[in-house]
Order: structure tokens, then C-alpha cells, then sequence
């Protein structure tokens, strides 16, 4: 078979691990072709690709990055862009697409899949881990390690200025980042998008940290945090030239708040790319390796339209449609974890 792949979106640790999976399999067990389109969609719609061989992703799997490119392009942003897509898939002879990529990639991969357009099969990215029917997406492990390292960091030298430290993390909609390392990283309070804040209550919260005797606290806030309504003035968020919606900003408006009304001295870190550049963790090396596998036996199979999904253990296959339906939020039982350690 002739078989084209893209990553598409934000990049994420790990992307690399799972197309050398793909290539491995693809080439030594299959003897297929794949085809590594340029820049996620972008690359489909122009057409632009180069072929990938065992020999070309040698010593890819732990770095950074894709060594395809990305962009947040789509064939929804062009009038005729599923049809751009089927020229290309038969222009390159490519008999399906593994599609590589979180929420907003992936969802394009649905239309272009039910407009028969091309035989598609997903992958779940990003290190915001909020797609739907898969427990984990690749690059999440990798984030939470990176935003964990920082907290303890930060630890020490709250401690030694006896500050309140306020860490701002990724995760766009959704609190995945913000409450796992929020816990590994022993924050005084974690403010993820499922739960609106307060910020009085988190005020009071500091204030009762330190009248206990404890002076440092560490704030970890969700770039996608909201205050309840009406109790925190926010800017509009920028737009992006591909209409994604630039969030961030709001650990910076916690601190401001915090430093108002408690008079502790506080400042603000926000961690934002760090988290996705670099080398993938252990975890994530070994989920990309077995999201690759599966998802060239998936095309081998014929599963259009499915998307292979960590859950329990297995390595699975849901329907593309649905797990990008919605967004999967923090489970509140986790959150309340987290909870438990607040003041
Ligand atoms: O979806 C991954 C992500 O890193 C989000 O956590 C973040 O909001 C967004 O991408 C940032 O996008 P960009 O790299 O386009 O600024």
C-alpha cells in the first residue's frame, strides 16, 4: 500500500516516536510506501511530501519536534479543500492518510474522512490530553514532567523569599496539565477551566496557608482557568491567523490579585512552550511506539474512520467522530485529589 501521514496542530513530544512506528511496520512487515506529507493539511493540499523510510527515522525516537512540520491549516479553511485533499490522494496514488494530530487536526480528518475524500485512521496528540475515549494522548506524560520539574523548582526559591509563586501551564479547555502536576508538584492551590475560581477564596486560602505558619505557596493555574463570573475582569483573548484562540495571561492577572489583596509579595512564571519542546519521556516513548503500530495495522485492516485509543491497558479503536465530539475534562475525582491539599 501507499500510505500518506501528517502531524498536524501544535507539536508534541513524541510525534517522531510514532512515525517511526509507522515506517518500521509499515516498510518491514507490510512493504508498504509511506508518504510524509509537509506541515500537517497544509502538505495535503498542496500536495507536498516526501517518502519516509526506516533509514530516514533513524535516530528520531527520542527527539523533539516532527520531522514532517506542522501547522493549524485545514481543508475547512479553503472552499474546495476536501477536494484538494481527494486530488492529492489520488494524484500520489496514497490509499489512506494516518492522521496525526489533537482536537482541531483531527476533526478535519472526520470531514475529510465522511466526504470520502481519503481513507483515514487518527492518532491521538497533544499534550493537552483532552481528547475523548482515549485515557491518555502522547505528549501529556512528557508536559507533566517538565511543569512537575519546574514546580519543585520553584518550591525552593518560594521558600527562600517567603513568596506566593503562581505557574501558569498549558492545556487550552481543560485542567489535565494544570491538576496532574499540580498534585506531583505538591501545589497550595490548583485552578483548572472545569471549576471556576473565586479569587477571593483563593486569597483566603493563601491567608490561612500563612497564618498557619506556612509563608510559601505555589499556584498552579490552567492557562484556561476562569474566575466565576463577574468577579475578575479578563482582556478579550487574541485570535490566531488560523482562528485558534490564543490563551494565557491569566497567571498573570491571579498574581496581580493575590499580591492585592493578601500583600504577600508574589510573581508570576509562565512555563508555555517549554512544555512541548524536547525530548519525549520514557512513557510517552513507549505510548507513541505502540499508537504507531496500532495505527498501521488499522489501515492494514481497512478501519477508516477509527482512531486508535489507550484505554485499560489495551491499545484499542474507537470511531474518529467520536472521541473528538467533545473534550474530556479533568475527572473530578482526580481533581478532588488535588483538593485535599488545599488550605
Ligand atoms: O494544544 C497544545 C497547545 O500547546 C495548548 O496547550 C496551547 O494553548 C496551544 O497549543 C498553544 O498554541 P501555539 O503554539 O499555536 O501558540
Amino acid at each position: 500500500m501507499r500510505i500518506g501521514v501528517l502531524t498536524g496542530g501544535g507539536d508534541c513530544p513524541g510525534l517522531n516516536a510514532v512515525i517511526r512506528a509507522i515506517v518500521r511496520k509499515a516498510e518491514r512487515q507490510y512493504g508498504d510506501t509511506v508518504l510524509g506529507f509537509a506541515d500537517g493539511w497544509l502538505g495535503v493540499l498542496e500536495g507536498e511530501y516526501t517518502e519516509l523510510s526506516v533509514e530516514r527515522m533513524r535516530g528520531t525516537l527520542p527527539r523533539g519536534g516532527t520531522v514532517l512540520g506542522t501547522s493549524r491549516m485545514s481543508p475547512r479553511m479553503h472552499e474546495d479543500g476536501i477536494e484538494r485533499v481527494r486530488a492529492t490522494m489520488e494524484a500520489t496514488g496514497a490509499d489512506a492518510l494516518i492522521v496525526i494530530g489533537g482536537e482541531g487536526t483531527l476533526s478535519a480528518g472526520v470531514g475529510v474522512f465522511e466526504a470520502g475524500a481519503a481513507n483515514v485512521v487518527g492518532v491521538p496528540k497533544t499534550i493537552d490530553n483532552d481528547i475523548g475515549l482515549t485515557e491518555r494522548t502522547f505528549g501529556f506524560d512528557t508536559a507533566v514532567g517538565i511543569a512537575t520539574a519546574a514546580i519543585d523548582r520553584l518550591h525552593t526559591t518560594a521558600e527562600s523569599h517567603d513568596r506566593v509563586m503562581v505557574v501558569e501551564v498549558m492545556g487550552r479547555n481543560v485542567g489535565h496539565i494544570a491538576t496532574w502536576a499540580g498534585i506531583a508538584g505538591g501545589a497550595t492551590l490548583t485552578l483548572i477551566p472545569e471549576e471556576p475560581f473565586d479569587i477571593e477564596s483563593v486569597a483566603e486560602a493563601i491567608v490561612r496557608r500563612h497564618q498557619r505558619g506556612r509563608w510559601a505557596s505555589i499556584v498552579v493555574v490552567a492557562e484556561g482557568a476562569r474566575p466565576k463570573a463577574g468577579t475578575l475582569e479578563m482582556p478579550e483573548p487574541e485570535i490566531d491567523q488560523y482562528g485558534h484562540v490564543r490563551l494565557g495571561g491569566i497567571g498573570q492577572a491571579v498574581a496581580t490579585e493575590i499580591e492585592a489583596r493578601t500583600g504577600y509579595d508574589t510573581r508570576v512564571t509562565v512555563l508555555g512552550h517549554i512544555q512541548r519542546g524536547g525530548t519525549p519521556s520514557a512513557l510517552d516513548r513507549v505510548l507513541c511506539s505502540w499508537y504507531g503500530i496500532a495505527a498501521i495495522d488499522a489501515v492494514h485492516d481497512g478501519d477508516w474512520g477509527s482512531m486508535v485509543a489507550f484505554r485499560s491497558g489495551e491499545m484499542v479503536r474507537v470511531r474518529l467522530a467520536d472521541a473528538v465530539a467533545e473534550l474530556k475534562p479533568v475527572n473530578p475525582a482526580l481533581y478532588d485529589v488535588a483538593k485535599a491539599f488545599f488550605p
